[in-house]
């Protein structure tokens, strides 16, 4: 989604700027834009598209050394060159913007009627203007900046400039993360700590209705009433190597084929097989309480969703426990009973979600214990549940998430056997799930050897227009992962179904043109699952199967055949969505579709 940078120290601002909003590409976006200080003027100049466009347009020599740049994915108002940030206001005031202004409308009207005139279609507008109409009024760009957001009904992560006062870069934040990082006489700005790689660990996260004065290597925090608030530059951890592709031709694959390191990295040191149990220093949560739990929720978005729905099956087996699993999007706007004595876990790879958030503040509000399953350190999300578990699967850059995925999965399962453990699950229980999770890095190895195997598979049904993903038990989520991942990257009509609710409407789809793939390796329901496979072959589909290896069964009744090895049902889930990472992956290849960055979709949604 959208993506802020800004720099005001003593080297020259553009390339830093261009170089960072490179960084940011990965979060996904339609247009670019820089707005330079230099010589008392606001130089601004966008373009729609990449990157790399507006670094052709932009003199890398300038002699500016502050400015303020951004990535847009667009809301209002199509994907132009004049619909891109950084809006302007009389060439005095300019803004890069992330999140909404939902009262636009209404602040715009008023000022139509003081003189201002708009050029673009875009919501952010309204923010340069009032910012200027609030200068001409008297006071300095950071006092014009706090009285104008009073005004703002919505979220933003904001960046200002004015041209009478080239000193300092303003920023403020509400619902959309903005970081200050600092380095000896300069300062940096960024609404994510991937744009900061390469300049310094040392960063001050804003937190709503905070606005910020940064001067080189300086910074200052008030709130909106202007009254000051003090908070110290912590030490991160910075995602390093990540605009590196490793050799691979997309991040997408990278990440797929990082999937043994991020999960021996997710278990490090939180499995002890002599008690069977997993160690998970951040829960915050006593034996007691662990054990007190009556209910789970889990909540997330899209493949966070859909890991959380892996997690019921696993989840309510090994505990005992009701796993409900809710899209955060529906949960905010519902009237939800929660009963007492639920454990809260909200599920997202970024951390900064708007959604999610929303539902782990209605959590909290309610009174209810949080904990985060989060990937980026030091997100909005890790920052404000009660404890969590870090899914440390490492900078995930392809829109589209697999290794992420995969430790969301990890994590729950890491979750599951700590409160089992403190309610009735045995030892040599707890023990065999600890060496199932000890093997999974060496299975997940194996099973991506077979990717040259299932790129021939995909070049051959990459002409397919629609594709059903059927499974049963833990595999149905599986299926719904796949036809999600598939719908992302290549663009292809995909749905997921239970395999035994086929017959109850989804038979009617199936025909000769159909892409059916069908999740059947041999566990306990395989007799149920194959007989559906049977249906399903019976109907002349495109059919592929996802079987264990030796099954000479379903050999015979598929046209093609992906296997993974047999393994514990407890990590079966995980090692079957591989496959169906690297089927849409090498589908997307073949239709060449943006694969790392999809059409209309953002790595992290910080707007709803
Ligand atoms: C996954 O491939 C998608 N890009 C998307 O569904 C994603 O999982 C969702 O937007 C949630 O993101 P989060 O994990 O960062 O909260």
């Amino acid at each position: 989604m959208c993506g802020i940078i800004g720099y005001i120290g003593h080297q020259p601002a553009t390339p830093i700027l261009i170089n960072g909003l490179r960084r940011l590409e990965y979060r996904g976006y339609d247009s670019a834009g820089v707005a330079l200080l230099e010589r008392g003027k606001l130089a601004v100049t966008k373009r729609a598209g990449k990157v790399e466009q507006l670094a052709c347009a932009v003199d890398e020599a300038a002699a500016a050394t502050a400015g303020i740049a951004h990535t847009r994915w667009a809301t209002h108002g199509r994907p132009t060159r004049r619909n891109a940030h950084p809006h302007t206001s009389g060439g005095r005031v300019a803004v890069v913007h992330n999140g909404i202004v939902e009262n636009y409308a209404e602040l715009k009207a008023k000022l139509q009627a003081a003189g201002y005139r708009f050029t673009s279609q875009t919501d952010s507008e309204v923010l340069a203007h009032l910012i200027d109409h609030k200068l001409a009024s008297g006071g300095d760009v950071l006092a014009a900046t706090t009285a104008a957001l009073t005004e703002v009904v919505g979220t933003f992560g904001l960046a200002v400039v004015c041209r009478e006062q080239p000193d300092q870069l303003i920023a403020a934040r509400r619902g959309s993360p903005l970081l200050i990082g600092l380095r000896a006489d300069e300062t940096y700005l960024a609404s994510d700590a991937t744009a900061l790689v390469g300049h310094t660990d040392q960063v001050v996260y804003l937190e709503d209705d905070e606005v910020a004065v940064c001067t080189r290597g300086r910074y200052r925090l008030v709130d909106l009433q202007n009254r000051e608030r003090a908070r110290q530059s912590r030490t991160i951890e910075l995602p390093l190597g990540t605009a590196d592709k490793g050799g691979y031709d997309h991040f997408l694959l990278k990440e797929i084929m990082e999937q043994p390191q991020s999960v021996t990295d997710g278990l490090r040191g939180r499995l002890s097989s002599a008690e069977g149990i997993s160690h998970l220093g951040g829960l915050n949560l006593t034996e007691p309480q662990l054990r007190g739990f009556g209910r789970l929720l889990v909540i997330g978005c899209g493949s966070a969703y859909y890991s959380g729905l892996v997690g019921k099956y696993l989840l309510e087996r090994l505990t005992g426990l009701p796993v409900d699993v809710e899209f955060a999007s529906e949960f905010r706007y519902r009237q939800p009973v929660l009963a007492p004595g639920t454990l809260c876990v909200l599920v997202s790879q970024s951390g900064e979600t708007a959604d999610t958030l929303a539902a782990m503040r209605e959590l909290k509000r309610r009174g209810l214990p949080t904990l985060g399953l989060v990937n980026v350190v030091g997100s909005s999300l890790a920052r404000e549940v009660d404890g969590g578990i870090y899914l440390h699967a490492g900078p995930e850059i392809s829109v589209a998430s697999t290794k992420a995925f995969t430790a969301q999965v990890v994590a729950q399962l890491l979750l599951g056997l700590k409160i089992a453990r403190h309610r009735d699950l045995s030892l040599a229980e707890g023990q065999e799930i600890v060496a199932a999770l000890g093997g999974l890095p060496g299975v997940i190895a194996r099973v991506l050897e077979s990717a040259p195997r299932i790129k021939a598979i995909a070049a051959k049904y990459a002409g397919c227009r629609q594709a059903m993903y059927l499974g049963r038990d833990s595999l149905y989520p599986v299926a719904l992962e796949g036809a999600h991942k598939l719908k992302e990257i290549s663009y292809v009509q995909a749905e997921a179904y239970p395999a035994g609710e086929m017959k109850h409407g989804a038979n009617a789809l199936i025909d000769e043109e159909l892409l059916v793939v069908f999740l059947t390796p041999r566990n306990a329901l395989y007799a149920k699952a194959r007989s559906n496979l049977e249906e399903v072959r019976a109907r002349g589909s495109q059919l592929i199967a996802l079987g264990t290896q030796g099954d000479q069964d379903i050999a015979k009744l598929a046209r093609d055949v992906i296997t993974i090895p047999p393994v514990s049902p407890w990590i079966e889930p995980i090692v079957a969505n591989l496959p169906l990472q690297l089927l849409a992956y090498y589908m997307a290849v073949e239709r060449g579709t943006d694969v790392d960055q999809p059409r209309n979709l953002a790595k992290s949604v910080t707007v709803e």
